[in-house]
């Protein structure tokens, strides 16, 4: 059964030894940590907290910041036991290639590339909202019809940050691990300040009804329902107790990168250890501040009147603090900008892992004569997310990375139980506590935000995994190392044109076809 046929996982940590082609191994529990919160804080918390809080929870919004937390630490658990166990680079591709075999990995694969291209062009248009606010505070404001906003056809700030930094991560220009400490400590300072200095503005009525009670929503057809209302034959709602779970299955965003540091498993001093800290100890920080973030920013302002585009500036302007709103403003700028590039240099970290393993073409990843970059696949990528960014609108993309992702942890998680069973003899450096109760709970979590994802959402990413089964099934399968027979690949990644993003070298391996 060649569907089912796996990679080793002594095969997958062979792939990575090869001498002119090692990682240097130089992180540490607490760079993980700080490169996750890194990817993690963007516009989830940014932006989709006024959105959920606006049109689905209320202020309740800050208990779907719970919901999608516990999902993501039950789901994180397993992503820790798999990287202590697997530390290659590839993420939840590369596990479920050894543990359930190559279509399951195609699958995940091609599922991961869907998570990162669409994340990065969702924080890129986060980014543009904050841009307008700034342009707007400077007096500039630009034509209606190019600020994707309502009503208008083009998001051409969003399209444009995405080709700069396309252009950056071509050239191989280095953001070292300093200037990428600055923008996290800036990140993280802004969110403090929002609930340090927002607890002076909070106003006790807005949090009554904390739960505000369901109502029709607006408009919404039946493709619009969630998943879970179009079983039970409900019309569309919001708000409610049901509102809190959808709410919770759209700011699940906010805590999508914790998964990327498992892609930095092969670059970690002693991965077995210092990955699980890193993936447990970004999810626990940015928890905790999203809880409070949330809880503020609706007690400053009804959440009716909530902002949808840059709630956490507005919020501030709403109570006459324009310095704060701009401090807020122009830290997102710098956070979200750093998001993108990470999301961007994720997938080119997939797409390699692919392309070794002969399941997207070679070519892909011949690196450029001068810069020594995987030019193709980052221009590919950048020109696919741009493209998106340009078009469609933040919610509906961020709903489309949300499943895709949960979906990727529901594998994940089956792939801890499978792994168990099939190899019991491997090293675990981390195993999740209770035996498969955990990866049981992870995988029923995630099917349940699942199902409160609409309708809409779920036939485009059906539509998008069948197509992934037909490029398997004319290409990949055929060109697979292990259906050739193929040598060793090419490594992950080589110490030739780096893209030194201060997490050891987090590009992708330039390869060159011998
Ligand atoms: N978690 C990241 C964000 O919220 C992707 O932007």
């Amino acid at each position: 059964m060649s569907l089912l046929r796996r990679k080793s996982v002594e095969q997958s940590i062979r792939d990575t030894e090869q001498p002119e082609h090692q990682l240097r191994k130089v992180l540490s529990g607490l760079d993980l940590t700080v490169f996750g919160i890194g990817v993690i804080i963007g516009t989830g918390i940014f932006v989709l907290t006024g959105v959920a809080a606006n049109q689905t929870a209320g202020p309740a919004v800050a208990l779907s910041f719970v919901v999608a937390g516990i999902a993501c630490a039950l789901a994180a658990l397993c992503y820790a036991e798999f990287a202590s166990t697997v530390p290659v680079a590839g993420s939840a591709y590369t596990y479920s290639y050894a543990a359930l075999g190559e279509l399951v990995a195609w699958i995940i694969g091609w599922d991961l590339i869907l998570e990162f291209i669409l994340a990065g062009a969702t924080v890129a248009v986060g980014w543009s909202q904050y841009l307008a606010v700034l342009l707007e505070t400077l007096g500039v404001s630009l034509p209606a019809a190019i600020t994707g906003g309502d009503g208008s056809a083009f998001n051409l700030p969003a399209t444009l940050i995405v080709l700069i930094l396309t252009a950056v991560l071509v050239a191989g220009i280095k953001v070292s691990s300093r200037v990428n400490a600055v923008v996290v400590a800036i990140k993280v300072a802004v969110v403090l300040l929002v609930i340090i200095a927002g607890l002076f503005f909070l106003k006790r009525d807005n949090y009554t009804p904390f739960v505000p009670p369901a109502e029709p929503a607006a408009g919404g057809s039946g493709a619009e329902a969630t998943l879970m209302e179009a079983i039970f034959g409900q019309a569309p709602a919001n708000f409610g107790i049901s509102g809190i779970f959808a709410a919770a299955a759209l700011v699940f965003f906010a805590f999508i990168g914790f998964d990327i540091v498992a892609t930095a498993a092969e670059e970690t001093r002693v991965p077995q250890r210092d990955v699980p800290r890193g993936i447990l100890g970004s999810l626990a920080v940015c928890t905790a501040l999203y809880v409070a973030v949330s809880l503020v920013v609706v007690g400053m302002q009804n959440y009716a009147d909530l902002d949808t585009e840059a709630p956490l500036a507005a919020a501030f302007q709403a109570v006459d603090q324009p310095l704060f709103a701009n401090l807020i403003t122009v830290g997102a700028l710098a956070g979200l900008t750093t998001v993108v590039m990470i999301l961007m240099l994720g997938q080119s970290r997939v797409a390699f892992a692919m392309s070794r393993d002969g399941l997207l073409p070679r070519w892909l990843s011949r690196v450029h004569p001068r810069y020594g970059t995987p030019h193709r696949i980052t221009i590919i990528i950048g020109l696919l997310v741009a493209a998106l960014a340009g078009f469609i609108p933040l919610e509906e993309l961020a709903e489309l990375v949300n499943i895709g992702t949960l979906f990727a942890f529901v594998l994940v998680a089956a792939a801890v139980i499978l792994l168990r069973r099939r190899r019991p003899d491997l090293p675990r450096g981390f195993r999740v506590p209770w035996g498969p109760v955990i990866p049981v709970l992870a995988i029923v979590a995630c099917v349940v935000l699942m199902a409160f994802l609409t309708v809409e959402t779920w036939l485009r990413f059906l539509a998008w995994m069948a197509l992934g089964f037909v490029v398997y099934f004319l290409y990949s399968r055929r060109h697979s190392r292990l259906a050739t027979g193929g040598g060793e690949g090419p490594a992950m990644p080589g110490p030739e044109g780096d893209l030194d993003t201060g997490f050891g070298s987090a590009s992708p391996p330039p390869h060159r076809d011998s």
